[in-house]
């Protein structure tokens, strides 16, 4: 979703921006712009790609200060009008927002009878008029930031630079900014990945926060002129390389690191001998464990998926209540939060606003609320204060892909520590470590030979719809193996658990309907059985992820086989041909599988 990058120092700004711009490439965008202070402020702006903004940027372009912005659109159509930085009217300030500015319409409507020119349709342009108009009532920079916000209700990662004065102001609610610190230089991202080339030193803006950025110096401070707490911290290492490599696209290397991502994930957590699992995040003793009356566990798309995985896991081992809930629906619906229970916000990106509003809900009601995060440090992490990193290293492409293997492999590890603290003997959870444990050689041994994916390319890639069905655990990565192809192919998928078919989406097979089964060797497979010889009475073509081996095989058209191992983890081997078939396939129709339309990797609006 928007990105923004900004540096003050002294080298040329303008490289700098654009190549801050390509590093949030990945967070999926539409149009792109920068701002450059030099003696004036010059703004280039367009739709499209970094590289397009990069040919109308002038090579001797000059100026040490300056803004920068990735947009997606909310407010208003993807046009170079709408592209950020927006302008006041005299053009002596600019601004980038992330965010919705929830009373945009009645600001807008207020500045036009006040006579001012609006030239885009977006909720962000009223902050730079606003801005420029505390300006010429002799306001601060920081003060007339100040002022303009004080109008403003929503949400806002904010940064403006001025015609007048060598200075960037940032401010941030509910939006994630990410203040770097160099040596005579400063810089300004809404993630701090992007900011890791540059350096390691950062302030993480808490909501409400605002600050003024020199070239040598960082003032925080707050929105209503109270002191600031946020911090300067070093950004932790984190394995894996955010740079491509020799693979051709982000997805298949990031399909292709699941062995050495779960390694990490799970490595200094498992516990053989006792058949335990020891998630140090947590803090909880096994008395609270114990304690614990139910569990629910929240999040979007990818995460909700291994949510709903997690949430089985839970069930099956600790035997306490769990629910999978969609972050988007959490809030609204103003549930009943047992203070007593337990909560989990799952999330790659940590910034996703459906999530963080679950977040904020859940702790408003007074009850834990614990991370299941990818990116540390990001907003949801920070707004939980604790919980489990998962450990993926940085996730580029937009679809997710190894960051769902090791949501699943993290909250299988909480199933297993909250079972052992209740009624889950030592035996089974050797086993389960053991199985656990293999998990990342027989993800290998699956990547080493695939099967016949091209066939089952052929097969969807021109179908008008694909049905993904599994039973138990499979269902959910039945909805993940959909959400993939969906969004990376552009192919119609509906997915099912393989026994509600029969209520409904069996209308939709006719001769040759490519039907995905997701049927490993469990106590759900016999059923599953019935429901493939359903589909194939009426002519679909069953593509068949099955175990190694497995006689059911001979249920398929097209048989795809992963290793054996407990029923509970299944689904970090079957998911993985899934994710292939889907990049496959994006690429057989010739999609951006990196970049699939009008999606972001970080969606930070509700
Ligand atoms: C699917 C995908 C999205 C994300 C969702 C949640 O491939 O990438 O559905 O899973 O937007 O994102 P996070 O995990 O960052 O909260």
């Amino acid at each position: 979703m928007c990105g923004i990058f900004g540096y003050i120092g002294f080298r040329e700004a303008a490289p700098l921006l654009i190549d801050g711009l390509r590093r949030l490439e990945y967070r999926g965008y539409d149009s792109a712009g920068l701002a450059v202070h030099n003696g004036g402020l010059e703004v280039h702006k367009c739709i499209g790609r970094v590289d397009e903004l990069a040919a109308i940027v002038p090579s001797n372009m000059s100026g040490m200060t300056g803004i920068a912005h990735t947009r997606w659109a909310t407010h208003g159509k993807v046009t170079d009008a709408n592209a950020h930085p927006h302008t006041s009217e005299d053009g002596s300030v600019a601004i980038v927002h992330n965010g919705i500015i929830e009373n945009s319409r009645a600001l807008r409507n207020w500045l036009m009878a006040e006579g001012v020119l609006l030239r885009s349709d977006t909720d962000s342009e009223v902050i730079a008029h606003l801005v420029q108009r505390a300006r010429a009532d002799g306001l601060s920079p920081v003060d007339s930031v100040r002022r303009a916000l004080s109008h403003t209700r929503g949400t806002w990662g904010l940064c403006a630079v001025f015609s007048d004065e060598d200075i960037i102001i940032c401010a941030s609610n509910g939006s994630a900014l990410v203040v770097g610190i160099g040596d005579g230089e400063t810089y300004v991202a809404s993630d701090q990945q992007s900011l890791t080339a540059h350096t390691k030193r950062v302030i993480i803006l808490n909501d409400g926060d605002i600050a003024e950025l020199t070239a040598g110096d960082v003032q925080t401070g707050r929105l209503d002129g109270g002191v600031s707490g946020a911090q300067i911290t070093t950004i932790d290492e984190s394995w894996g390389e955010a740079e491509l490599g020799d693979y051709p696209h982000y997805m298949l290397k990031e399909i292709h690191e699941q062995p050495e991502a779960l390694r990490q994930c799970i490595s200094g957590r498992t516990v053989l001998a006792d058949g335990n699992a020891k998630l140090g995040g947590l803090d909880l003793t096994p008395q609270e464990l114990q304690a614990i009356p139910h569990v629910r566990l929240i999040g979007c798309g990818t995460a909700l998926h291994a949510c709903q995985v997690g949430r089985l896991a839970i069930e099956r081992l600790a035997r306490v209540p769990a629910l999978a809930h969609v972050a988007s629906e959490f809030r609204s619906n103003d549930p009943v939060i047992d203070p007593a229970a337990l909560h989990f916000a799952v999330s790659q990106s940590g910034e996703t606003a459906d999530t963080l509003s679950a977040v904020k809900e859940i702790q408003l009601k007074n009850a834990r609320v614990m991370g299941v995060i990818n990116v540390v440090g990001s907003s949801i992490a920070r707004q939980c204060g604790q919980g489990v990193y998962i450990h993926s290293g940085p996730e580029q492409a937009v679809a997710s892909t190894k960051a769902f293997s090791n949501m699943v492999a993290a909250l299988t590890l909480f199933a297993l520590q909250i079972g052992r603290a209740r009624s889950l003997t030592r035996e089974p959870g050797v086993k389960l470590v053991k199985a656990l444990e293999a998990l990342p050689d027989q993800i290998e041994d699956y990547l080493a030979n695939q099967g016949p994916l091209s066939e089952a390319v052929e097969a969807v890639q021109d179908a008008k719809i694909v049905l993904f069905l599994g039973r138990g655990p499979s269902a959910p990565v039945a909805r993940e193996g959909a959400l993939k192809l969906m969004e990376v192919a552009y192919i119609p998928c509906l997915a099912y658990p393989a026994g509600e078919m029969k209520h409904g989406p069996i209308a939709l097979l006719e001769e040759g309907s490519p039907v995905v089964v997701i049927a490993p060797n469990d106590k759900f497979k016999q059923k599953t059985v019935s429901n493939i010889q359903e589909c194939r009475a009426r002519g679909a073509k069953i593509i068949l992820i099955h175990e190694e081996g497995d006689d059911i095989s001979e249920e398929a058209d097209i048989s795809i086989s992963v290793g054996s191992t407990d029923p509970m983890l299944s689904p970090l081997l079957t998911v993985i041909p899934l994710q292939l078939l889907a990049y496959q396939t994006g690429l057989a129709k010739g999609c951006d599988v990196d970049k699939p339309r009008n999606l972001a990797k970080s969606v930070t609006v509700e």
